[in-house]
């Protein structure tokens, strides 16, 4: 659960950019965060990212209060997000397999399991064919399928997007949309900011609007769905084909090294996480 009590943010400059905010997001929520230009927006994701500090207020995340997490465990905490951004933020040299990778590499996976859960996900995306390509290869709708699936490969209990369709047309627009409800559909929290209406009354999922720093409203079906979804989705018919995965081209094997065993990995991580999160709980 996330819980944003009373919270606001004035920066150095003076800017209030969010005045006594309280919104609460249950596990296994969708919501979009609505909002012109400069309404808070993306100050309330920086927020849970924990890459600023509100004013004043409280926020809690999985019972995480964020204002008491020790520095040290802000990366440990970080990687329990996946984040997805309007520009993608893909690695332009490395192609679709090395970027969906690249994320497991960082926490230490193991050869094997990054070798099983890339093509996975690479599934689930619809880019299994396309695995080889480089992000300037992609249409933007690809590159932000990449950017999905990078961001949920080392399973976050939630799911961040910053404008996600901002760049991409409507088609595309709406076949990202409807990857993000699946993704929903199977237990991650998903929280996406967008100014598009089109979105936001064609999926029907609760809205929060912002305007100056304030939430406005907060409606559970925020838009009634206006239109037939499952038509547009229908229509799109993304297809993927099955594809035989190439090894790599890659010196992966070299990285796999320390002797460690993901599990026994796994296992120190999660009783740190616990003991950490004893001592600044609330
Ligand atoms: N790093 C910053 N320093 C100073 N002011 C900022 C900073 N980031 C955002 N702001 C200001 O805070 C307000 C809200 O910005 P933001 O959260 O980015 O809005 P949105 O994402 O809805 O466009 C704006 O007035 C913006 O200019
Ligand atoms: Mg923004």
């Amino acid at each position: 659960m996330i819980e944003i009590s009373n919270v606001s943010k004035t920066y150095e400059e003076g800017n209030r950019a969010l005045r006594n905010v309280n919104i609460t997001i249950e596990d296994g929520e969708f919501v979009f965060i609505m909002g012109p230009n400069g309404s808070g927006k993306t100050t309330i994701f920086k927020l849970l990212l924990k890459e600023v500090e509100a004013t004043s207020g409280r926020i809690v995340v999985n019972d995480m209060n964020l204002g008491k997490m020790p520095r040290r465990y802000v990366p440990k905490y970080r990687r329990r997000l996946g984040v997805v951004f309007q520009d993608f933020r893909l690695l332009k040299d490395r192609n679709v397999y090395e970027n969906v990778a690249f994320a497991q590499r960082v926490v230490g996976a193991s050869t094997r399991r990054i070798k099983e859960a890339v093509p996975e996900m690479l599934q689930m995306v619809g880019l299994s064919a396309k695995y080889k390509m480089y992000p300037k290869q992609l249409s933007g709708g690809e590159q932000q399928r990449v950017a999905i699936a990078r961001a949920l490969i080392n399973r976050p209990e939630v799911l961040l997007a910053d404008e996600p369709t901002g760049n991409l047309d409507n088609r595309n627009a709406m076949e990202i949309m409807k990857l993000l409800e699946d993704i929903n559909e199977m237990g991650t929290t998903v929280i996406v900011i967008t100014h598009s209406r089109e979105i936001v009354e064609m999926m029907g999922k609760r809205v929060i609007r912002m305007e100056r720093g304030c939430v406005v409203s907060d409606e559970i079906e925020g838009a009634q769905a206006v239109y037939d979804r499952q038509a547009v989705y229908d229509e799109l018919s993304a297809y993927d084909e099955q594809v035989i995965y190439d090894e790599p081209e890659t010196d992966e094997e070299s990285e796999d090294g320390g002797g460690q065993t993901e599990d026994s990995r796994q296992e120190t991580e999660d009783g740190q996480m616990t003991e950490d999160g004893d001592t600044y709980e609330n």
